[in-house]
């Protein structure tokens, strides 16, 4: 499969090639105290499809198939390498050994002046505070380098791990809602919650929400 994506990758003109990368300047490698964050990478297929084929992930977000194949994990990689999934998506990788832990992303909305956060992480690594400093990685960037004024982020109403994260970000809740779940194969209740500018300005420091 990797050496598939390859090949494809070489067929391609060299203006094609060039052109996830170009998608991706706003995009830099984030680093934090325990994570690494960068575009998703072949290497990344394996580990992708073995952690996201998990309903207790699926079920959660509102665009990934369950099951999850190695097929998908390879789509999932070629088209954010196009930035045809987002603009900005990251894989979270451990900074000590590399390993890759779960994904994580801004979707600009069409008004201009809002993004989309998203986030999920395999399960082994679960509630060891990966996916807080994750986001409030994400987040810090996101408004030190882009002109925006507020992100949203939106999570099932049962999912108390999710939003037990954007509470510690700083996020403030706004309404509830229904958004379409690919895996679930319906609408689902959502809480909708944004962090405005203002609002991080005044955090200063992520060091009191953790
Ligand atoms: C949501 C998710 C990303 C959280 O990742 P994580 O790295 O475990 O999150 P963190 O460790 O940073 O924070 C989790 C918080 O939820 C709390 N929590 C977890 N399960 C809980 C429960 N059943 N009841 C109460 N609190 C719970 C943890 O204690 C922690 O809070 P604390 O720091 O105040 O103790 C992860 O569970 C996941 O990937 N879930 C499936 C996909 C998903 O839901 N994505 C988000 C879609 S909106």
């Amino acid at each position: 499969m990797q050496t598939e994506l390859m090949r494809e990758d070489q067929s391609r003109s060299p203006k094609e090639r060039l052109r996830p990368e170009r998608s991706r300047t706003d995009c830099p490698i984030l680093l934090s105290q325990r994570l690494v964050m960068r575009a998703p990478h072949e290497d990344d297929i394996d580990a992708l499809a073995h952690l996201a084929n998990n309903a207790n992930i699926a079920n959660m977000v509102a665009r990934m198939p369950h099951p999850y194949t190695v097929a998908d994990a390879a789509d999932f990689v070629r088209r954010t390498r196009a930035g045809a999934i987002g603009k900005c998506v990251y894989a979270i990788t451990k900074a000590d050994n590399g390993a890759f832990l779960g994904c994580c992303g801004i979707e600009p909305h069409e008004d201009g002046r809002t993004v989309e956060l998203g986030y999920w992480l395999g399960e082994p690594y679960w509630n060891e505070g990966y996916a807080t400093e994750a986001a409030q990685t994400l987040i810090d960037m996101v408004f030190r380098t882009r002109d925006i004024e507020q992100i949203d982020a939106r999570c099932r109403v049962m999912n108390i791990p999710s939003r037990r994260v954007i509470q510690k970000c700083g996020f403030q809740f706004q309404a509830t809602g229904m958004v379409a779940s690919l895996s679930v194969g319906g609408m689902v209740p959502v809480e909708w919650y944004r962090l405005d500018r203002k609002t991080w300005v005044s955090l200063k420091s992520w060091g009191g929400m953790r």
